[in-house]
């Protein structure tokens, strides 16, 4: 059984002291681990996802001492902040240390470092003593998958080793924050808002990563997509498949949560029924803008370029 629960720790962990991957739930998506420190095991990663080598992994750690070993400068905005909001669902990007292989790191001098909150990825980190280099356990550029089966089906990998550790809580990627440069600047958007970062911090944060910048190379075109083309509009017509606000009219809407964490939290499950559905389009009502919702319209704007 491919699938397994936390009675498999020990395999789990030999299977990544011996170089190879598993799916491990965090509390964001379920990421594809592999030891951060073994090259060729990052390697293996980058080939399994079908990953550009331009596209760096984030490497998650027991906690703030752990990412400071592995940094090659631990600023004191990485302190204030992995003390504030660690374990949890933000990265941040600091000069990488020389433990870190460049591959992991897609050459770059830095390395994203993230201290996940789940139990069941703690306990494997805990148990290998390792830190674990993870992308979201999805073919890359397509939807992150939330759940133990969907991230075997993402993967396609019959044999792929995933423990399960239910669904995600946020059900969307960490935010990244990169404090490698001058001023603080988001990199993609996630569950920490920009409110919550400039009052940890006490001073502005900038938001980038959009377009063409080097600095965030995942966020660069088309991603976190369905196979099936996704169309933001501001209403559904009755007849459309989709994500909708409203009461739906139709057995292939899906309403979702006016609230954008719970909503975040169904984002990709939801896009995972329609798109089995072999539907011509997948049509989502635009949710409104604003920080509360800014990483929902990131993966939405991201998914609809096409
Ligand atoms: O919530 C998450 O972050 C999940 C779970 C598994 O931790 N992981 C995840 O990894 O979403 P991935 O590889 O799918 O997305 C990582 C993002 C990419 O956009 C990548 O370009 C960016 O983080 N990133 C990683 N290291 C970076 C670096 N050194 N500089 C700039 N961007 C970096
Ligand atoms: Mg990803």
């Amino acid at each position: 059984m491919p699938i397994v629960g936390p009675e498999s720790l020990a395999q789990v962990c030999e299977t990544l002291l011996s170089g190879r991957a598993v799916a491990l739930p965090t509390e964001t998506v379920y990421g594809l681990a592999c030891n951060a420190l073994d090259p060729s095991a990052v390697a293996l990663v980058f080939d399994l996802k079908g990953r550009p080598a331009t596209n760096p992994l984030i490497v998650h750690v027991r906690d703030a001492q752990h990412a400071a070993s592995l940094a090659g400068d631990w600023p004191h905005e990485a302190e204030l902040l992995s003390a504030r909001f660690w374990p949890g669902p933000l990265t941040l990007v600091v000069a990488k240390g020389t433990a870190i292989p460049l591959i992991a790191s897609a050459g770059l001098g830095t390395v994203g470092l993230r201290s996940p909150a789940h139990p069941v990825f703690r306990g494997v980190m805990e148990i290998c003593g390792l830190p674990l280099a993870a992308p979201s356990a999805n073919r890359s550029g397509s939807l992150s998958p939330t759940t133990a089966e969907a991230a075997l089906e993402a993967m396609g990998l019959p044999d792929l080793l995933v423990m399960d550790g239910g669904p995600c809580a946020w059900g969307i990627e960490s935010t990244v924050l990169d404090l490698s440069s001058g001023t603080p600047e988001i990199l993609r958007p996630g569950p920490i808002g920009i409110e919550e970062l400039e009052a940890c911090l006490g001073r502005r944060v900038e938001v980038g990563g959009h377009g063409a910048s080097p600095r965030s190379p995942g966020q660069i075109g088309l991603h976190y997509a369905p196979r099936t083309p996704l169309r933001l509009a501001d209403r559904l017509a009755l007849a459309d498949v989709g994500l909708t606000f409203e009461e739906p009219s139709a057995g292939t809407q899906i309403q979702m949560p006016a609230d954008p964490v719970r909503y975040g939290a169904m984002l990709f499950a939801s896009l995972r029924v329609l798109d089995s559905l072999g539907a011509r389009v997948i049509v989502v009502q635009r949710p409104p803008q604003g920080p509360a919702w800014a990483a929902v319209n990131d993966r939405l704007l991201r998914a609809s370029l096409r």
